[in-house]
């Protein structure tokens, strides 16, 4: 049986450069290796948590689906699907959800953090704001990966939390059925990271994040606005401690990186190695965003591909969730003994 690789990306928006970079190019690179099964899913369901109003919802959904379909993600080789689209999810959450102590979602970062900015500050009511949903997330996330028997599922550092509650969750399955039916999955942490504009880590909620799919004029804005010194060109620079050169060392070649750290260590303009970054930007990303444009303005042909995805999805899982069923004694079935 071939590996199966399985991630999911909660719909939050239009992916940045740092999603690109640190989640979408690795998971792709991945996917490639004809050996391996792949899926990957747009968790639209762990978006509910947070996000209520249905209009919105709805077009993070399709930009990100267009936004890994315009990187080069290949339908025919990873099965792609939206997570509602796969009602037996939500059967397994509640079967999860039967066997999971309490005590472990207590201990949720997420929750726990959420908890923690209520009592900073001053709230009298600490649950106040936190629903259900974000309290069984870690829930819901074991669904997605049990069902798939995913043996690797790459990840931000930040969700190593949840893939160790799914080996708990599996495990303590596992033994209360006295069954290895669900098999515990292993964690491939995604470790680049990009800064933001800021030199922060770039991310949506900090505002400090360059779109992946914005129009030129618009790529150029932001590259402008990356912060630096106020060192004259003339200056030598070091381009370890250039938040231009960072992104730019993302994008390169090694030989591009070797020669724009020669021009950094002779001394270069900051307007000029902008512009240089926007360049290689758009070398990189103006063909995938025409597509992705395209694509954008196609919502049915994203969702045909979605349910396409999710068809072949279901008929791959129907069999072992009938197993489930069995093993736990749920449905129409003829008595074990
Ligand atoms: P954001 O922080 O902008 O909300 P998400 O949490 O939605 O981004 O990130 C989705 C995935 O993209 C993460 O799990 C992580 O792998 C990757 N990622 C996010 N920000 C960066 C970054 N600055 N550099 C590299 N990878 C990143
Ligand atoms: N929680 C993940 C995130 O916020 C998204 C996600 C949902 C996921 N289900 C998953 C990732 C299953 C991997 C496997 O990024």
């Amino acid at each position: 049986m071939s590996k199966i690789i399985l991630t999911g990306i909660k719909p939050t928006g239009m992916p940045h450069l740092g999603n690109y970079i640190g989640a979408i190019q690795p998971a792709l690179e991945l996917m490639k290796d004809s050996t391996i099964t792949s899926y990957l899913f747009v968790a639209d369901y762990h978006s509910l948590t947070t996000v209520h109003t249905a209009q919105t919802l709805n077009e993070m959904i399709h930009q990100v689906s267009a936004a890994w379909l315009a990187c080069g993600l290949d339908p025919k080789k990873t099965t792609i699907y939206r997570q509602s689209d796969i009602p037996e999810l939500f059967e397994l959450n509640w079967i999860l959800s039967c066997i999971t102590p309490k005590g472990l979602m207590n201990r949720g970062h997420s929750y726990k953090a959420l908890v923690q900015a209520n009592h900073l500050t001053g709230k009298k009511n600490l649950e106040r704001g936190i629903n259900m949903g974000i309290y069984n997330y870690p829930i819901l996330m074991s669904a997605d990966i049990l069902l798939f028997s995913a043996d690797e599922v790459p990840v931000g550092a930040d969700q190593e939390q949840h893939l160790e509650m799914t080996r708990d969750i599996a495990f303590k399955f596992n033994h209360t059925f006295k069954t290895d039916l669900l098999k515990p999955p292993k964690t491939l942490v995604k470790t680049k990271l990009l800064p933001g504009l800021d030199g922060e880590k770039m991310s949506k909620s900090k505002g400090n994040h360059i779109p992946l799919f914005c129009s030129s004029k618009d790529l150029r804005k932001a590259v402008m606005k990356i912060k630096t010194d106020s060192s004259d060109p003339d200056t030598p620079k070091n381009p370890e401690e250039s938040i231009i050169f960072s992104i730019y060392k993302a994008f390169a070649s090694k030989q591009q990186i070797e020669k724009l750290e020669d021009k950094y260590r002779k001394g270069i303009g900051w307007g000029e190695a902008k512009q240089l970054l926007y360049l290689l930007l758009e070398e990189h990303l103006s063909e995938k965003r025409k597509v992705y444009e395209s694509l954008i303005k196609e919502p049915k042909k994203i969702n045909t591909i979605l349910k396409e995805g999710a068809k072949k999805a279901r008929e791959k899982i129907a069999p072992f969730m009938r197993k489930i069923r069995e093993t736990i004694g749920i449905g129409d079935q003829t008595p074990l003994v």
